[in-house]
């Protein structure tokens, strides 16, 4: 755990710390080996709050709430990008709407949890455009839920810089996204009648969750990789309770469901369907 010569001192109990209050408050898993990644974040937050010890950046967290969320939102990961493993947009474009327009449904509910600064959530929401979905149902509702409130605040502009555009297929562009003018120049923007259906919250998955209705469609990609297996198990079943009848779980590329699990088929892709 030596960097060589440090800015700050973050000692072995200190780093320990960190770890546990991660834990504790966002189920993160964090390994030693992230010593260098917590090293740099914990650095920037005493460089912007002027301290020159942990212990004092310690007192502080343990004092302030406002400091609690400010460090968990420190320590998150938010990597994401439009339509990132592109499968899943073409599942539900493809197979999803066209089953859910067999079945009738008049309403489809999907959840995007971990949506970190919303690409996701708006590209399912352009996928469900170029399907027409809008015009099959009567209410498309999707929930997008993070932990981290910076993230959650930039996914509610929905502005994002004209350099994502690169991961957004053509075809998904037009009557989905804007380019910004004026102020905005450089930037684009998910399209106003998308962004007012995804319903953004705060909601950290380990605690209670307050919705009461099932969803069709639950998306949590990337997020249990960073959780112990244990929390990951117990995410699987809650999400498995979370689903109508038949729904679909979408995972990250590099997440499982278990080996043992009895609740999902693969359908493969990291696709599965609640059996
Ligand atoms: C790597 S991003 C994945 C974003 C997106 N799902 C994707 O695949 O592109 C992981 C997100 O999970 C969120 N997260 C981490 N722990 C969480 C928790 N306990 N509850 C809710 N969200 C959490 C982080 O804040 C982060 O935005």
């Amino acid at each position: 755990m030596n960097l060589g010569k440090q800015e700050f001192e973050l000692t072995e109990k200190d780093f320990k710390f960190v770890q546990w209050f991660i834990h504790k408050n966002a189920g993160i898993h964090l390994t030693d080996q992230k010593y260098a990644m917590v090293y740099g974040r914990v650095s920037r937050k005493m460089r912007e709050k002027k301290v020159g010890r942990f212990a004092d950046y310690r007192k502080m967290i343990e004092h302030s709430k406002s400091e609690q969320i400010a460090f968990v939102n420190a320590l998150t990961t938010n990597k994401t990008s439009f339509f990132r493993e592109q499968h899943h947009f073409d599942y539900l474009e493809k197979t999803l709407v066209p089953k859910w327009v067999n079945q009738r449904k008049q309403e489809v509910r999907i959840w995007s949890a971990g949506c970190s600064t919303g690409e996701e959530p708006y590209s399912y929401m352009a996928a469900l455009n170029h399907a027409n979905a809008f015009e099959h149902f009567s209410k498309v509702a999707l929930l997008a839920t993070d932990l981290d409130t910076n993230v959650l605040a930039h996914a509610k502009a929905g502005v994002y810089d004209e350099e994502a555009i690169d991961s957004i297929p053509k075809s998904y562009l037009k009557g989905n996204f804007v380019k910004g003018k004026g102020e905005f120049l450089g930037k684009i923007k998910c399209a106003v009648k998308l962004q007012q259906q995804v319903v953004f919250k705060q909601l950290n998955l380990l605690e209670s969750w307050p919705m009461t209705k099932k969803f069709d469609l639950i998306s949590c990609r990337n997020v249990m990789i960073y959780f112990d297996k244990e929390t990951q198990k117990l995410l699987i079943d809650r999400f498995c309770q979370q689903l109508n009848e038949g729904g679909s779980l979408f995972i990250g590329h590099s997440e499982s469901v278990g080996a043992d699990c009895q609740q999902f088929e693969h359908l493969g892709n990291t696709i599965y369907l609640k059996l």
